[in-house]
């Protein structure tokens, strides 16, 4: 089982495979999950490497839809499959796998952000380059884009473009999208990008002048930074002595709380006040992890020219090397 990685999914191409496999590290008989299932690209690899049982966690029924397709490719001895998935966010990790009776793993990777399924289905409303309705959610639950922009008073929908969009002419683009669904509501991609481009000017880096706006709404939409700091909190407790944790993001919020949370296990930063009520419950387990990669493991050349997705990703990868303090059954929170 050792052999080269096997074709990936066309609909996605796995970004920085060779390296989540070399710090994720998989041995025969381990348990491992992927957290973002996407289109199975980290999943086939890891169980083609290696004789070991993976659970695939993804918040969009498509995506476990097509696992469910791939699961037979992976047969255990007893006519089950090694492949096993479950539908839901990342941010109930713990409980997800609970439920397959599964309370400790020896490797745990995230990929975060959507995946080229996604974007490339205009149905689905994350592009700004295809018109759809103004969806965005990975989910099939909860508001949707289209009710963001109509609904929220203008400085909300500001912040939202400013912090998550990292939009210096929030306030702007706000104004516009008041506006514009004072005279009808934004219910397109179409709609909402062209409200964009007329108050935001392209910059010399050729990027769309929508493509922050649209990145600050759909990781509100999809509570991305809620989901991933939750995330971050419960993994620790699940890796068992010697397991490995593997986060590969692609941008500066994300790449934020991962190397927070990081340095935080690992014993090089302050635990949170203890006048943070959080701090009253919740119990750091500082010296049970090491940091695999000091500074973020960033893509190769070859790579980034082969896939500009992966142009912008960052790895960090930590290590559990003493038996959690904290017993996995305990609440986050
Ligand atoms: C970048 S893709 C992963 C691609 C995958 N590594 C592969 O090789 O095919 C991200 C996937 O994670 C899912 N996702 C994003 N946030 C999630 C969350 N909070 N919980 C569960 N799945 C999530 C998305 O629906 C998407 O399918």
């Amino acid at each position: 089982m050792n052999g080269p990685f096997p074709p990936h999914d066309p609909g996605h191409v796995p970004v920085m495979l060779a390296e989540v496999m070399e710090y994720l590290a998989p041995h025969d008989g381990g348990r491992y999950v992927d957290g973002t299932f996407g289109g199975g690209g980290y999943a086939r690899a890891i169980l083609a490497a290696r004789d070991c049982q993976l659970w695939g966690i993804d918040r969009d029924p498509a995506a476990i839809a097509r696992g469910a397709a791939l699961a037979p490719a992976f047969p255990d001895a007893r006519g089950g499959s090694r492949l096993h998935l479950l539908h839901g966010g990342f941010a109930d990790m713990a409980d997800l796998l609970a439920g397959d009776g599964v309370t400790t793993v020896d490797g745990i990777v995230l990929d975060l952000g959507v995946s080229s399924y996604q974007i490339d289905e205009a149905e689905r409303g994350f592009s700004f380059r295809m018109d759809g309705p103004l969806d965005m959610r990975m989910n099939d639950t909860g508001p949707t884009a289209a009710d963001v922009v109509n609904t929220l008073p203008e400085n909300e929908l500001a912040d939202i473009i400013y912090h998550y969009g990292e939009e210096r002419l929030s306030r702007r683009v706000a104004r516009a999208i008041v506006a514009a669904r004072a005279e009808a509501p934004l219910l397109r991609t179409s709609q909402l990008a062209d409200v964009v481009r007329s108050v935001v000017r392209p910059d010399r880096s050729g990027i769309d002048p929508a493509t922050r706006t649209f990145q600050g709404l759909r990781i509100h939409v999809n509570d991305e930074l809620g989901q991933i700091t939750r995330v971050l909190e419960q993994a620790p407790r699940l890796l068992a002595p010697g397991g490995r944790l593997v986060v590969v993001s692609f941008h500066s919020l994300e790449d934020r709380l991962v190397k927070q949370a990081m340095s935080r296990a690992a014993g090089r930063m302050p635990a949170p006040s203890r006048h943070d009520p959080r701090a009253m419950t919740a119990r750091a387990a500082p010296a049970d992890f090491r940091l695999l990669t000091g500074r973020p493991i960033r893509p190769g050349d070859d790579e980034t020219r082969r896939n500009p997705r992966a142009r912008s990703a960052r790895l960090r990868a930590m290590e559990c090397i003493a038996p959690s303090s904290i017993p996995a059954s305990e609440p986050a929170e």
